[in-house]
């Protein structure tokens, strides 16, 4: 692999012991995947920051990068274990709180910023299309590369840093135009009405169609929220974290080069739910925000409580700026008024629930795959309103 005069210094060490170890990293993965040189990124976004995931040994080997890394691009952090300033009201340990702040504050000596969110694209890191990135966060890998056309792979935590701590990435897999052809035609049969809907999609074309770029014929407009919700089910179970939408959004780089067909319909469709579905009936918990809400889904949420009371917990997980913004229009009065949670930083599956076995009801179907794995919750996936009424009667059906 081809490197510049300056990233052979950083290879040597000149620039300190973390750059050495990053350039090490990056060096290692471009030779793997046979990466002609390293392309220069606009923005990066770090995975492997809740201490739930990342333990004992990450926290050390942070510290370690943190010594004297800096970063050369911008760096933004995926959600932590916890809220980072309202972690008591949750009920986190002073143990877990102790290792989860001193893992961000290695971050934030770095230089990366603690935005603590999946969807740094609503809060100000956006791409504009073309540019290459180092993005971590599957669902907004998918998110950058299909809607905003941007390019990136889906990094890795440690991957991912060393990309912030050089300011460049092996040029290989996303970054390549070759790579971002549609090799996968897929028509979709049915109409998608919510989020939930989406993501059974997702969850369908991940399952069905590997890792292929997917080219979707589909006659539902998706909004953000419904986008969102795609590209993190179609990564989660299996998909490329690039796809695109007939008529709508980027387009390829060349003609499709289409190998394989897949028709999706609503029998296709009815199965993802009942596969995310693990049948109780009373709820114990409902989650929304997944990935973390925008301003227009905390409105949506706010209209579908007003002047009610929750007979259940209901978390919405978000952005902490986007949680600032519906605190100064009032939305998040709305909602803690009806007794739900606006929780930032966070989210139901980094954070350790330590309620194994509890139901959750959710409209994420990425959440339902990480509820059940990391946190053993059972789950229901459903649109945002039969959440909503789930939330306000405490049983799904
Ligand atoms: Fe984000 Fe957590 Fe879902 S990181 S995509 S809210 S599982």
């Amino acid at each position: 692999m081809r490197l510049t005069d300056e990233e052979r210094a950083l290879l040597d060490g000149s620039a300190g012991y973390a750059a050495r170890k990053a350039m090490e990293i990056l060096v290692a993965l471009g030779q793997i995947y046979d990466a002609t040189d390293l392309v220069p990124v606009r923005s990066v976004q770090i995975s492997g920051v809740s201490y739930h995931n990342l333990g004992e040994a990450g926290l050390e080997w942070l510290e370690q990068m943190a010594q004297d890394g800096k970063v050369r691009a911008l760096a933004t952090l995926n959600p932590a274990g916890m809220d980072l300033s309202d972690w008591q009201s949750h009920g986190v340990s002073p143990e877990f709180a102790e290792r989860q702040l001193r893992l961000v504050r290695a971050y934030t000596r770095m230089g990366v910023a603690p935005t603590c969110t999946c969807t740094p694209y609503l809060i100000g890191s956006l791409p504009a299309p073309g540019e290459h990135l180092a993005w971590a966060e599957s669902s907004a890998v998918a998110y950058a590369n299909s809607v905003l056309g941007a390019r990136s792979n889906r990094e890795g935590g440690p991957s991912a840093l060393a990309a912030a701590l050089t300011g460049r990435t092996p040029r290989y897999g996303l970054h390549l135009d070759e790579k971002r052809v549609p090799t996968l035609q897929v028509s979709v049969e049915a109409p998608l009405h919510n989020t939930a809907d989406w993501g059974a999609l997702g969850y369908v074309v991940g399952k069905r169609g590997a890792e292929r770029v997917a080219w979707l014929r589909v006659s539902s407009r998706p909004g953000l929220a419904e986008l969102k919700s795609f590209g993190a089910a179609l990564v989660t179970f299996g998909g490329s974290p690039l796809f695109y939408l007939e008529g709508a959004g980027p387009a390829p780089p060349a003609a499709p080069n289409i190998g394989q067909s897949l028709k999706v319909g609503a029998a296709d469709l009815r199965e993802a739910m009942e596969a995310l579905d693990d049948g109780a009936d009373a709820i114990d918990l409902v989650c929304l925000g997944c990935p973390h809400a925008s301003l227009a889904e905390l409105q949506q949420i706010a209209e579908l409580l007003d002047g009610q009371q929750i007979a259940i917990e209901l978390w919405i997980s978000t952005a902490r700026p986007t949680a600032e913004a519906a605190r100064q229009l009032g939305l998040l009065g709305r909602i803690e008024g009806a007794g739900a949670k606006v929780v930032a930083d966070t989210c139901f599956a980094v954070a350790p629930l330590q309620r194994p076995g509890a139901t959750i009801a959710t409209d994420s179907a990425k959440g339902c795959y990480y509820g059940r794995g990391h946190n053993r919750l059972r789950v229901h996936l459903g649109s945002v309103e039969r959440c909503v009424q789930a939330a306000l009667t405490g049983r799904w059906r």
